[in-house]
């Protein structure tokens, strides 16, 4: 049983308490705003799984209790990441921190400093890029362990979805202008909330064995207003160290959405997908010639989180060990991407990510 505090009592503080509740973990959430502490007893999680669960503790920060956590959860806005992150590890450092995605803002101000007290502090910091640990990903890993589709020759991944259900999610916010999604510099935009899709194709292409993202060319249609600035559509062309390219799609206006990823072998394609219905995910795949298989993988929107919070387990439990596809380095390659995009659109080119200059904006090379 491993104690668990969770920042931030939003959308994602509900699904993850929800998570770790379910493996019968203490839950303590804590949120600045008493108003969402009440939201989150009255209305979200009982709408969510049923019925509110007493065992959960509501704080404000001013009345959090003295007590060690085995696991810190950031589930708060993006801008507030780093912040909250350095203070977490510099006085009580939990065995494990979780923080959501995106992990900083494209500024990737703070970001070293984690690197550093990850460094100095032994905690396991992982990054809540959670599709990389759901099911329909660990069969499509097997199926490319398997060689069942030759060669990769290129990759391709989608994370188009019009936000209009994540402020369904939402019903207090009245628009993008009410919060982070709604500008790119604090962590939302398509480029932001969607960078789902940018570490699914960093995390296949590490599977493939074609190693991580150095260069970047990306285009954007940019909303700005004067009361929002942010993406709506962020396109990527990439190209890895291996020299394997492939590109990147995000938007927040495509509906029906599209979470997708296609990887075209020498001998065959996989490609996996997310929400093909209702109630699956599936991976489909093929030599090109014969019919394609598909496998429907049945899932219900608590198993999107639940192969994050199994791997935490085995983390904790000691179970795990090797790379993790959550780790904070891999969550921090995303955001070298993330930056990178927004500076080839600024620059009108192609820029380079150096990983030899650390996780800070002297990383990305414009010349
Ligand atoms: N992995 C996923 O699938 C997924 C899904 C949803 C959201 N997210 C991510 O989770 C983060 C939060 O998103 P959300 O939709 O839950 O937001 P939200 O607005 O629903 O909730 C955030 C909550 O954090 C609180 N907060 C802000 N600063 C705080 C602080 N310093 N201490 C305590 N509480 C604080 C706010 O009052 C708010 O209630 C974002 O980074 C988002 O991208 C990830």
């Amino acid at each position: 049983m491993y104690n668990v505090k969770i920042y931030g009592a939003g959308s994602i503080g509900n699904h993850l308490a929800h998570g770790c509740r379910s493996k019968g973990w203490p839950v303590l959430m804590c949120d600045l705003d008493q108003q969402a502490l009440e939201r989150t007893r009255d209305d979200i999680y009982p709408s969510r799984y049923g019925q509110w669960d007493p065992q959960i503790r509501l704080a404000t920060p001013d009345n959090l209790p003295d007590e060690d956590f085995d696991l810190i959860i950031i589930g708060t806005p993006p801008d507030s990441h780093m912040a909250l992150a350095r203070s977490i590890l510099e006085t009580k450092p939990p065995r494990a921190l979780l923080i959501e995605k995106p992990l900083c803002t494209p500024s990737l101000q703070g970001a070293q400093e984690i690197v550093e007290l990850q460094a100095a502090t032994g905690t396991f910091v992982a990054v809540g890029y959670n599709h990389t640990l759901t099911q329909n990903s660990q069969r499509a890993a097997q199926i490319l362990a398997d060689n069942a589709i030759g060669r990769p020759l290129t990759l391709s991944a989608r994370f188009r979805e019009h936000w209009g259900g994540i402020f369904g999610a939402h019903p207090w916010l009245s628009g993008p202008q009410d919060t982070y999604l709604g500008f790119f510099e604090r962590g939302g935009g398509a480029s932001g909330e969607h960078s789902h899709a940018m570490n699914i194709w960093q995390h296949f292409a590490h599977l493939a064995g074609q190693g991580r993202i150095t260069e970047v060319s990306a285009a954007l249609d940019i909303v700005d207003d004067g009361t929002v600035k942010y993406d709506r559509v962020c396109l990527l062309n990439v190209k890895t160290e291996s020299g394997f390219v492939g590109n990147i799609a995000q938007d927040v206006v495509t509906e029906p959405a599209e979470k997708s990823v296609r990887i075209q072998g020498s001998q065959g394609y996989l490609e996996w997908l997310v929400n093909v219905d209702a109630g699956n995910d599936a991976v489909r795949y093929g030599d090109g010639t014969t019919e394609a298989r598909e496998e429907l993988i049945p899932k219900s929107r608590p198993d999107d989180f639940k192969g994050e919070i199994d791997h935490i387990a085995a983390v904790l439990d000691g179970e795990f060990s090797g790379e993790s596809p959550i780790s904070l380095q891999r969550g921090l390659d995303t955001m070298l991407v993330v930056a990178a995009t927004h500076i080839s659109h600024r620059e009108k080119r192609t820029v380079h990510i150096n990983y030899d200059n650390g996780y800070r904006l002297d990383a990305i090379e414009t010349a």
